[in-house]
This record gives C-alpha cells, sequence and structure tokens, in this order.
C-alpha cells in the first residue's frame, strides 16, 4: 500500500532530522528542520538592536532551535520574555480585570483549561475548545481553523476577542504602563521611556508564547539513537502508529502534527449548524468540517480532546477513529475507520505516552506581578 510506505518514508526522514539535532545548545543554532519553521529567520540577523547576543533560549532536545523561529521585527530576547511572561499572567489586560491568558491556557492543564468551552470576558461562551500552547512557536497557522497567520495577529485577536479588549488596547496599554514596575520592564524590553502601544504588549505575550515547549521526550531519545529508552510496548505502539494505525500521516514526526487541515468527522452532522472550520478560511466548501491537526507531544496533559473538546482520553478518541462520522469530505486516510485490538490499543497507547515531557519550570511557574 503506498499509503503505509508513503508514512514510512515521512518518519525515516524525521527521525533523521531529529538525529542531526541532537547536539544542539544555545551557542550552535540547528541546521534547519524538515518541518517549517513560522519564519525561517534567525534572531541574530534582526536589526533589533536590543537583542542580547549572549542570551539564548535553551530549546528541549528534538525540537528546531526555537530561537529561529521568531520574525525579524519581533526577535526573542530576555527582558522581552520576562515582560511576556508577566503579561500573559496579568488580568489587567482585561478591561474588567477577569481575564488573563492564563486564564484559558493553565500550565497545569498542559496549557489549555481542562474545560470543554471557556467563557470569554465577555460573558459569552466559546464554541471551540481552548488549544494547547505546546510548540505554537512552530505553527504556520493559528486556531482550530487557522484563520491567524502568525503568532502575532492570533495573541492581538485573543486579547480582543477572547479577553474583551476591542477598541480598548491602547488605554489598557497605558494603564499597565502606568502601573510602576512595568514602567522599567517595558524600558527594558524595548529601551522606550515613553508611550506603550498594543503592538508591544503583543510582542512580548509572543516571544513567551513560544518558549512553551514540548521536546526532550523518551521518543526523542529513541530517535537519537537510545532504542531501550522505548519499552517493548512502546515500540509496539510506535510500530502500528507509522503502519496500521495511520496516525503518522497526520501527526508525523518531529512535532507529530503535519500543519495541515483534515476532516476527521469530529463534531459533524451533516446539518446546517455544523462548524466549517478551514472550509470558511479557505473559503471552499471542499474543506468543510476540515481542522488543524493539533500536535501529539504532551498530549495526555491536557483532556479533553479536539476542537470541540469533546474526548476525555486518547482511548475514547480511537474508538471514534474505529468508525469516524462519514460525511462527503471525511479524509480517505480514515475512510472505513482505523480499526484496532484492545492490545494494539494498549501499545499505542504506551507509545503516545513517550511524547509526554516536563514544562521548564522557569516557563511555567507563577511570576510575582508587579
Ligand atoms: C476565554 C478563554 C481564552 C483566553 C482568555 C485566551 N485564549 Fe487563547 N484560545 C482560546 C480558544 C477557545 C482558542 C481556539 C479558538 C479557535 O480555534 O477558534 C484559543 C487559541 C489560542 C492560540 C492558537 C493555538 C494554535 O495552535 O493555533 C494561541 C497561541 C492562544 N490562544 C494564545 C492566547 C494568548 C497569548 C492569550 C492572552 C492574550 C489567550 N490565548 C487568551 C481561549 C482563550
Ligand atoms: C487524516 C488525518 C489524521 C489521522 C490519520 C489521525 N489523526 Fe488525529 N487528528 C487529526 C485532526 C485533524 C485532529 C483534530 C480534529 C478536530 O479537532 O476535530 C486530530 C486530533 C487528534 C487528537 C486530539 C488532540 C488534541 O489536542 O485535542 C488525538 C489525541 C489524535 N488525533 C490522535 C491520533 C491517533 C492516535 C491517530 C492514529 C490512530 C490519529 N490521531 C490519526 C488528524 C488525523
Amino acid at each position: 500500500m503506498s499509503r503505509l510506505g508513503r508514512s514510512t518514508s515521512v518518519l525515516l526522514l524525521s527521525v533523521f532530522v531529529a538525529g542531526t539535532l541532537a547536539a544542539q545548545d544555545a551557542a550552535a543554532p540547528a541546521a534547519p528542520a524538515a518541518a517549517p519553521a513560522a519564519a525561517p529567520t534567525t534572531a541574530a540577523a534582526a536589526p533589533d538592536a536590543h537583542a542580547s547576543k549572549s542570551w539564548a533560549f535553551k530549546t528541549p532536545h528534538g525540537l528546531e532551535d526555537v530561537m529561529a523561529t521568531a520574525p525579524n521585527d519581533n526577535p526573542i530576547t530576555k527582558p522581552k520574555w520576562s515582560l511576556g511572561k508577566k503579561l500573559f499572567w496579568d488580568k489587567r489586560l482585561s478591561p474588567q480585570g477577569t481575564h488573563a491568558c492564563v486564564s484559558c491556557h493553565l500550565p497545569e492543564r498542559g496549557w489549555t483549561d481542562g474545560t470543554q468551552f471557556s467563557v470569554k470576558a465577555d460573558g459569552t461562551i466559546n464554541t471551540r475548545h481552548s488549544p494547547s500552547l505546546y510548540n505554537v512557536a512552530y505553527n504556520t497557522a493559528f486556531y482550530w481553523d487557522g484563520r491567524a497567520k502568525t503568532l502575532e495577529d492570533q495573541i492581538l485577536a485573543a486579547w480582543e476577542g477572547q479577553m474583551a479588549a476591542k477598541g480598548k488596547t491602547a488605554e489598557l496599554a497605558t494603564k499597565i504602563n502606568g502601573i510602576e514596575g512595568y514602567k522599567k520592564l517595558f524600558g527594558e524590553a524595548f529601551n522606550t521611556t515613553g508611550t506603550v502601544t498594543p503592538e508591544q504588549i503583543v510582542k512580548a505575550l509572543a516571544t513567551y508564547t513560544r518558549t512553551i515547549l514540548s521536546g526532550n521526550s523518551l521518543y526523542d531519545a529513541f530517535a537519537n539513537g537510545r532504542k531501550e529508552a522505548l519499552s517493548e510496548a512502546a515500540q509496539r505502539g510506535f510500530n502500528l502508529y507509522r503502519t496500521k494505525a495511520r496516525c503518522s500521516i497526520c501527526h508525523p514526526p518531529i512535532l507529530f502534527t503535519d500543519q495541515g487541515f483534515h476532516n476527521v468527522g469530529i463534531g459533524l452532522t451533516g446539518g446546517p449548524n455544523d462548524d466549517p472550520g478551514y472550509g470558511k478560511v479557505a473559503n471552499h466548501p471542499s474543506y468543510n468540517g476540515a481542522f488543524k491537526t493539533p500536535t501529539l507531544r504532551n498530549v495526555t496533559s491536557h483532556p479533553p480532546f479536539a476542537h470541540n473538546g469533546s474526548f476525555r482520553s486518547v482511548h475514547e478518541l480511537l474508538k471514534y477513529f474505529e468508525s469516524p462520522f462519514a460525511g462527503p469530505n471525511l479524509d480517505p486516510v480514515i475512510k472505513g475507520g482505523i480499526k484496532l485490538t484492545d492490545p494494539e490499543k494498549a501499545d499505542l497507547d504506551a507509545f503516545i505516552r513517550c511524547l509526554e515531557s516536563a514544562d521548564d519550570p522557569e516557563v511555567a511557574s507563577k511570576p510575582d506581578l508587579p
């Protein structure tokens, strides 16, 4: 079957790339990986005089150097990162002081909120589940339907929409800058003493968000040549993952997402109220019901799953994949369903657990706010 052949070659390529990255450290930026980065530029080449030459965020093993994912006009610097971390936790960014980014993206819940649908600052309920923020630095599109093209665009939209700051961002920026401790932090991050702009707030938030990473897993050790890092059950699971179970076609290493949009039938009824997902963004009905493939790195840390938060476990999702909702746009890869025996499901589960990693405490710890 050519389909299985393709997934195996994707995998082999990715293992090779992961292997070449193994020795990376902050001083020796990694070679570009096969997986596309948001912007293939380096912070060192950025025209920002405040980009620290000596500081680099240390990327976990197995991932492309995160410093290289930042756009030219927003390089990752230590002062901007420190400021962004505080802002991420600060409810004063919402007009009523009710919501911060962390309200819906909690580190202890895999950077989601653990509920099916969160409540926005304006009191309305989201129609899609809060996704995890792991490895969004490498995303090529944002949101479940890919409607935002850059992380900066996405974060401005989240601030305006989720946090009800639309039309008030300039006013909120001034208010935040009026808080004594923040004035100094903005000064260090952007070398200004004057007005703080919403754009600067977004840039700082994006800098911090880029460092929410999941790598350095047992899988990464395995891909780097330490075969014994995966138990026998996990190795059997990995085999299934790239053959019979077909997962690697849409969730290939290194990122365990192909960054694509697929219709796997979740949440669909065939009725007029179905969420069109990527179909609306691509403006083409053949994509109706397609959603962005989420990463499976650290996926076990943040149930419920899928754009509508309708699965409480990986096991429930595997059960669904046995006979997915077969609408007209169902991805051919899962047509007819993915049918696995119970022992096979257990092996697959063992493999997916090998994609777990602990958060960097420097990133995930709650900051003191000014
Ligand atoms: C009230 C809850 C809520 C708040 C507050 C919130 N978000 Fe989100 N976030 C969501 C939901 C829901 C989505 C998915 C919406 C969709 O796909 O249509 C999302 C999507 C995202 C994504 C896209 C991830 C991806 O893989 O595409 C990022 C990044 C993100 N949020 C960051 C932030 C940041 C930074 C803040 C603070 C400025 C923030 N969010 C505030 C609920 C929230
Ligand atoms: C045809 C492409 C495709 C295949 C094959 C596929 N997936 Fe997915 N997967 C997706 C898409 C797209 C989503 C998001 C769907 C949604 O939100 O409606 C998803 C969602 C998930 C999620 C939820 C993650 C989260 O953060 O919410 C898990 C877990 C998952 N898949 C595991 C698997 C496993 C395990 C396999 C192999 C048995 C597999 N997938 C096969 C495309 C695929």
